[in-house]
């Protein structure tokens, strides 16, 4: 497997590179691409950790060479929020870098997976997704917008709250990735129970958990570490399901049968081509259903934005 991470001499990209050093299967290539004059650097610097994974960074205007072979790419590159932005302010810049690069993606490696973690991801994806079909090679099966942090911090959040392992806490979470349009699915969390006061404070926490990173940053930039973190488990499930493992499921931003939305984050079960089959987020209480209705504005004007960008 080669997989290409996009944006690697940023903060989630340098974090993302060192766990999928230590972590890709014996024989993966790790490709590493930021207009970063430092990105090789960066490969050279993390090629001395001694694991069976080869690496090469690459600087520069063309990110051809990092693509090329590609399995899956990996998309961070782009500029992070600071105080008093939203994901949404992120739009100009971000929006005109995923197009560019998603047109290299469609010339050099159109069969690769593509995770796009820059924000705002709800807009992006649909970026990314134009892009490819107006070059007649979008496989909607192929393109996520990696939503994993989301759950992540589910997972940290409930552990905390009911004093339980994390790591054997599952929280799906559905919708998008910005405020209202992350719907952590508190109801469907096994073997345990919440009072409605503490789905009515915790959902929120989650929903701010990326504004809380931001403050707590104060200009720094935005999460970086708990995403790379994220992004690796993403890009390792892709990576599992690819080789043939089985089972293999993770929430996700993907286009799916649009009942709610074009784009949609659900459990996803992956397999060799992406997508395999989107499954059912299950019943909702009153309080997800009424988040999930309230949510649809929002996120469906997200989507469009990114749609009319690229016409
Ligand atoms: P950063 O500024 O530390 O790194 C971004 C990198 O992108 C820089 O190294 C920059 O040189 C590079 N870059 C810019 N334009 C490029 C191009 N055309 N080609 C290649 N590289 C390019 O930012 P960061 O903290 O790593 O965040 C990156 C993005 O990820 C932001 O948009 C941020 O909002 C987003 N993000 C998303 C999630 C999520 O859950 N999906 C979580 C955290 C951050
Ligand atoms: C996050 O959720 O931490 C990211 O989307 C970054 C941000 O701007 O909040």
């Amino acid at each position: 497997m080669k997989v290409a991470v996009i944006g690697a001499a940023g903060g989630i990209g340098q974090a993302l590179a060192l766990l999928l050093k230590n972590q890709l299967p014996a024989g993966s290539d790790l490709a590493l691409y930021d207009i970063a004059p430092v990105t090789p650097g960066v490969a050279v610097d993390l090629s001395h950790i001694p694991t069976p994974v080869s690496i090469k960074g690459y600087g520069g205007e063309d990110p051809t060479p990092a693509l090329e072979g590609a399995d899956v790419v990996l998309i961070s590159a782009g500029v992070a929020r600071k105080p008093g932005m939203d994901r949404s302010d992120l739009f100009n810049v971000n929006a005109g870098i995923v197009r560019s690069l998603t047109e290299k993606i469609a010339d050099v490696c159109p069969k690769a997976l593509i995770g796009i973690i820059t924000n705002p991801v709800n807009t992006t994806v649909a970026i990314a997704a134009e892009v490819l079909q107006a070059k007649g090679v979008y496989d909607k099966k192929r393109l996520f917008g990696i939503t994993t942090l989301d759950v992540i911090r589910s997972e940290t959040f409930v552990g905390e709250l009911k004093d339980k392992n994390p790591l054997e806490v599952e929280v799906p979470v559905i919708g998008g990735h910005s405020g209202v349009t992350i719907l952590p699915l508190l109801s469907q969390v096994e073997g345990v129970e919440f009072t409605a006061e503490e789905v009515a404070a915790l959902t929120p926490r989650i929903q701010n958990a990326g504004t809380e990173v931001v403050e707590a940053k104060a200009g720094g930039g935005s999460a970086t570490l708990s995403m790379g973190q994220a992004a690796c488990r993403f890009g390792l499930a892709l990576v599992r399901a690819a080789q043939g493992e089985e089972n293999v499921v993770e929430c996700a931003y993907v286009e799916g049968d649009g009942k709610y939305a074009r784009f949609f984050a659900q459990p996803v079960r992956l397999g060799k081509n992406g997508v395999e089959e989107i499954l059912d987020h299950g019943p909702l209480s009153d309080f997800e259903q009424q988040a999930l209705e309230s949510m649809l504005d929002t996120l469906r004007g997200d989507i469009k934005l990114g749609e009319e960008f690229v016409k």
